[in-house]
């Protein structure tokens, strides 16, 4: 395993790219509305990639077909966006991964359609301050473990499961880099975090059990109980102080 550190001219980058990744998160959310199909989600983001200046780079990963991922209800990670439409009172999850001038941004949201129950909206919330405090335990010194432990400790005594199969990651040039980062462990273990290191956290979190399976397309992953999933993530820079959050407008 190697963790590629990135110097400060390649995180102006990524400061950059993130910025456009959530431009467009920010746009859809906006335009989220019931009736729409997920599709109109797909052509939005194209649009606005480009006219942004960046690209997605979903489309054509590991033959995905698709600008963004759209993840509905129990559908945790990796929707296809296409004819179905959305109903007040959906969660949808949206994770949109984009490149600038070489360099990746990786961000996801989870919005409710119109009004959400009670329970859908608290678990997306949870959800949310799960990344938080995971982006807390980012700093130089620590361990990976720590922001691992710092997401299964704020779900877990909260009564719901962290996702185990799927993980954050490092990113950098590719979308993927070392380390993985699951959102469950223990602190004080694992690779030590450096100044330069540049992660996606991303808590997938459950209202029922962690089990996931994946859908008759192939990339679709639900819960295997059917309950709801929510799913948040950031692209970080670990720095000699403060996390710095790049996926922000
Ligand atoms: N955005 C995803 C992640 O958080 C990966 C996208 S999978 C793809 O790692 F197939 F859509 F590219
Ligand atoms: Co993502
Ligand atoms: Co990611």
């Amino acid at each position: 395993m190697s963790i590629i550190i990135k110097s400060d001219r390649e995180i102006a980058i990524m400061r950059q790219t993130g910025r456009i990744v959530a431009t467009v998160l920010e746009i859809l959310k906006e335009q989220l509305q019931p009736g729409m199909k997920t599709r109109e989600l797909d052509i939005i983001t194209a649009r606005e990639l480009k006219r942004l200046g960046a690209k997605s780079s979903s489309k054509g990963y590991q033959g995905f077909p698709a600008n963004l991922c759209v993840s509905v209800n129990d559908e945790i990670v990796h929707g296809i966006p296409g004819e179905r439409r959305l109903i007040e009172g959906d969660i949808v999850s949206l994770d949109l991964t984009a490149v600038v001038d070489g360099f990746q941004g990786d961000s996801a949201i989870t919005v409710g359609v119109g009004e959400v129950s009670p329970p859908a909206r608290l678990l997306m919330e949870v959800t949310r301050e799960a990344l938080y405090a995971g982006i807390a335990k980012a700093r130089s010194g620590g361990r990976l473990g720590d922001i691992s432990a710092a997401v299964q400790g704020y779900v877990e005594p909260r009564g719901y499961s962290v996702v185990r199969e799927y993980t954050g990651h490092g990113i950098g040039r590719q979308m993927h880099e070392d380390p993985q980062i699951p959102n469950f462990g223990l602190p004080g273990t694992g690779p030590m975090l450096r100044k330069g290191m540049t992660l996606a956290i991303e808590p997938m979190v459950n209202i029922g059990d962690w089990r996931t399976r994946v859908g008759d397309d192939y990339w679709t992953v639900s819960t295997a109980d059917g309950s709801l999933s929510a799913h948040f993530e950031h692209t970080i820079a670990i720095t000699d102080g403060e996390p710095e959050i790049l996926t922000v407008v």
